[in-house]
């Protein structure tokens, strides 16, 4: 089986364009060995903020028939443990180890610079800032943080999709120096228990992954691999190997993969990729530079 090797920057070539995208696995270092057991080509952690956050309480999360419904409240134990949390996951891992993706979240571009030195001294591969809202104006002061205090470790912006000017934010956050553009974290949506006449979730409001996400991600990673020349990684609604297929053709160079674990387990690595290499040869592609962003070519 061809792995499809994937080349993000000059600095990182993935063994292969699927990676575990970030929070499914939790902030657990098992977990992230167990992925990168399983084949995924690097992993990200869950997001961590500057301090410990307890998080909602439950029910935090369902299956609602279409995907999840999730608001764990950004439950981490904050950054000072991510150290502890890496160097479990690459002594466990040993030479199974893959690169590890640092996701970060904070409220405002200062509270970002300092999380960003902070885990910049961890040296993951790449740091993935988690925007707190799709604007335009904190996309640029927030990347403009985390790239001057990242110590050139690559960075990545991952943007929610409920933003109506997608090429005017990812103007912002090429003109900030970001290395890439992560798209895209899930919408916002709420579940109502009838019987109970209140919100499903502890929180009230979640967020929905999983297949409803799908179309939305890939109208996104679209507008954004027209709109600017930056890799993107793409996340929402993989569940297939031909969900993946479709995901690079609107212009993703790698793929995460959140949800399809909580249905199926970390074997959903290996049969997505297995899927994706076989549609590759049944449709006579012989690497991803003749996948990325295919939809978009003129003939
Ligand atoms: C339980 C859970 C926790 C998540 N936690 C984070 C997080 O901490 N930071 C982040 O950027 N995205 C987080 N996400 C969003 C995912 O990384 C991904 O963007 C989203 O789930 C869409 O991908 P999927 O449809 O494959 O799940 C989380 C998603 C789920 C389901």
């Amino acid at each position: 089986m061809n792995n499809y090797p994937c080349k993000l920057f000059d600095q990182l070539t993935l063994n292969t364009p699927l990676i575990l995208a970030s929070g499914v696995s939790g902030n657990s270092d098992s977990l992230l060995v167990r992925a990168a057991r399983s084949g995924a080509a690097a992993v990200t952690t869950k997001g961590f903020t500057l301090k410990y956050r307890k998080g909602a309480d439950n029910p935090v999360s369902t299956d609602w028939g279409c995907g999840l419904i999730t608001n764990l409240g950004l439950t981490n134990p904050g950054v000072d443990s991510m150290k502890y949390m890496l160097s479990a996951y690459v002594e466990k891992a040993g030479d199974e180890a893959v690169p590890v993706f640092a996701n970060i979240y904070a409220d405002t571009a200062e509270e970002f610079a300092e999380l960003t030195r902070k885990t910049a001294a961890l040296n993951p591969v790449l740091i993935e800032a988690d925007l707190p809202a799709p604007d335009e104006n904190l996309a640029s002061e927030v990347t403009r943080a985390v790239c001057e205090n990242a110590a050139g470790i690559p960075v990545s912006i991952k943007i929610s999709p409920d933003c109506c000017r997608i090429s005017r934010l990812a103007e912002a956050i090429r003109d900030g120096g970001a290395s890439a553009i992560t798209a895209v974290n899930p919408i916002p949506g709420m579940l109502i228990d009838a019987y109970a006449a209140k919100p499903f979730l502890s929180n009230g409001t979640g967020w929905i992954s999983g297949p409803a996400l799908k179309p939305i991600a890939l109208n996104v990673i679209g507008e954004l691999y027209q709109a600017v020349d930056l890799p993107i990684i793409g996340v929402g609604g993989v569940m297939s190997g031909l969900d993946m297929a479709e995901m690079l053709m609107a212009g993703a160079r790698c793929v995460g993969v959140g949800s399809a674990l909580y249905y199926e387990g970390y074997s959903a690595f290996s049969r997505i990729m297995n899927e994706f290499s076989a549609f590759m040869e049944s449709e006579g592609y012989r690497d991803l530079d003749e996948i990325v962003g295919k939809i978009w070519w003129k003939s």
